[in-house]
């Protein structure tokens, strides 16, 4: 350990093993091809077996657990390598991601500016990671950019003091769920001060996704024996009356209502602004804490977070996944400085404090606020073009869901939502399809701000070209 010797103890082709030379010059051969191809001569090719890579014998997941398909015996095709919107399998195939990876991956992959960005801040000495009490210049430059462009002015004293101001962040906490998990202890928090004795009450939207906490999951319907003490209640999206109904209903009693613009989990279902306005009206009357759950909208439009399109401010804003573009998971929650309730270790990830993780979040903040204009426009021409597909299909197709680059188009029959992502698969467009629950039937895109419109428009005259063979 003293002395370098001049052999390094760890290469990355020692360590994945005795394939491990073959698979790392597979996957350099992967980049090379990848950045020594335009845009237009990689969609040209998108869907073919790449024969500038060579094929070997990947590793397989048997030791994986069955849900992450640890058990498929066949021919392991897991991503190899990519560059912006495209990637290459272990098979040599060559994608176009119209999820941006698990919708986290905002500026593609290796993006040239923050992968530069993230070496450039090593080389100066941010570090990866530190204990949360000492979190260096670029945690506390992060937390003041939130605050600002939450808020839509700079984060100068006043904004400190505004009691109506998101003005407070907690950003020690790694990934979404721990992030959704800490609004749900603020809103507790609150409730036990103002209505002590009373059992709270959570409202939810009806196919919310708000994580794998125990909590947020009991919003979604698991796990109900266990939980006493508390309820949860689902109400439809933009369903006003519904949404009324059960605030009178629980009067009194309602701690917190939890929302996403879209729901990306159902469908790409979109929020109406009145329904929404309608939730922070109900929520100041009943002095609940109205939460926005951004992990899925955040830093893909241009205003950064989507609640400011609908000129309401929420209590808590939870944001994650596309604020640090995949670089390192990093998740944030900000809320007004009133509600500012909990202790250090009442809600923390020790490892998700992250100086380099926040040095890619600027980053991403940078690039949305340099791009303002293009991703309003991108978003805008793919949402055009979709509308098209729609109404080129509607024997197929119910219509367009979702908001700018988060987009579902829905099918009338499931079976067609799947047929249909099965050849978009085939032909090498990375979609997911929700068709799992009771009257899903939605492809869903989201698409990486690194696309333009020559790949909007690649991926919506390729699903003319599928929905015109099926
Ligand atoms: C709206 C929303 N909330 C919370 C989460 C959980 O985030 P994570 O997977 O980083 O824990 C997700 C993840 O998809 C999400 O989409």
């Amino acid at each position: 350990m003293s002395e370098a010797s001049s052999k390094p103890a760890v290469t990355l082709s020692a360590l994945l093993g005795p394939r491990g030379a073959a698979i790392t010059k597979a996957m350099q051969a992967a980049r090379e091809f990848l950045g020594g191809h335009g845009t237009a001569e990689l969609l040209g090719r998108v869907g073919q077996t790449i024969a500038e890579v060579p094929g070997v014998e990947h590793l397989d997941k048997r030791f994986f657990q069955a849900s992450y398909r640890g058990d498929v015996a066949a021919p392991p095709d897991d991503l190899l390598t990519g560059k912006g919107v495209f990637y290459l399998t272990e098979q040599r195939k060559l994608f176009l991601d119209c999820t941006a990876g698990h919708y986290q991956v905002t500026w593609g992959y290796d993006h040239p500016e923050l992968t530069a960005l993230v070496r450039e801040a090593m080389g100066s000495g941010v570090v990866w990671d530190d204990h949360s009490n000492i979190p260096g210049a670029t945690v506390k430059r992060l937390a003041e950019r939130l605050v600002e462009v939450a808020n839509g002015r700079a984060p100068a004293a006043d904004l400190r003091e505004d009691p109506n101001a998101l003005n407070t962040v907690l950003l020690g906490i790694c990934t979404g769920s721990v992030g959704a998990s800490s609004a749900l202890k603020l809103a507790l928090k609150h409730h036990e001060v103002v209505r002590p004795g009373a059992t709270p009450v959570l409202v939810a939207l009806a196919g919310n996704y708000h994580g794998t906490d125990f909590l947020a999951q009991r919003m979604r319907g698991m796990w109900a024996g266990y939980f006493g003490g508390i309820e949860c209640v689902e109400v439809e999206p933009n369903d006003l009356r519904g949404l009324c109904q059960a605030f009178a209903a629980h009067r009194g009693r309602v701690a917190a209502m939890f929302a996403e613009p879209i729901l990306m989990n159902r469908e790409a279902i979109v929020l109406d602004a009145e329904y929404l306005r309608e939730a922070r009206r109900l929520c100041d009357a009943a002095d609940a804490l109205l939460v926005i759950d951004e992990i899925q909208t955040g830093f893909w439009c241009p205003e950064v977070f989507m609640f400011r399109q609908y000129g309401i401010v929420p209590d808590v804003v939870v944001v994650g996944k596309g604020m640090t573009s995949g670089l390192h998971p990093l998740s944030a929650i900000l809320y007004r400085r009133r509600y500012d309730r909990l202790a250090q270790y009442d809600a923390i990830s020790t490892n998700g404090n992250a100086p380099l993780a926040a040095v890619a979040g600027l980053g991403c903040l940078g690039l949305v606020e340099a791009h303002r204009e293009p991703i309003g426009a991108l978003a805008q021409h793919y949402v055009d073009r979709l509308h098209e597909l729609a109404a080129a299909a509607p024997d197929r197709l119910v219509g367009i869901r979702g908001k700018g680059l988060l987009a579902g188009v829905k099918f009338h029959r499931v079976a067609d939502a799947l047929e249909f992502h099965r050849r978009a698969i085939e032909r090498g467009l990375w979609v997911r399809v929700h068709a799992y629950h009771e009257g899903h039937s939605t492809i869903l895109t989201k698409l990486a701000l690194a696309a333009d419109r020559q790949v909007a428009d690649f991926v919506v005259e390729t699903f003319h070209e599928i929905l015109k063979e099926m």
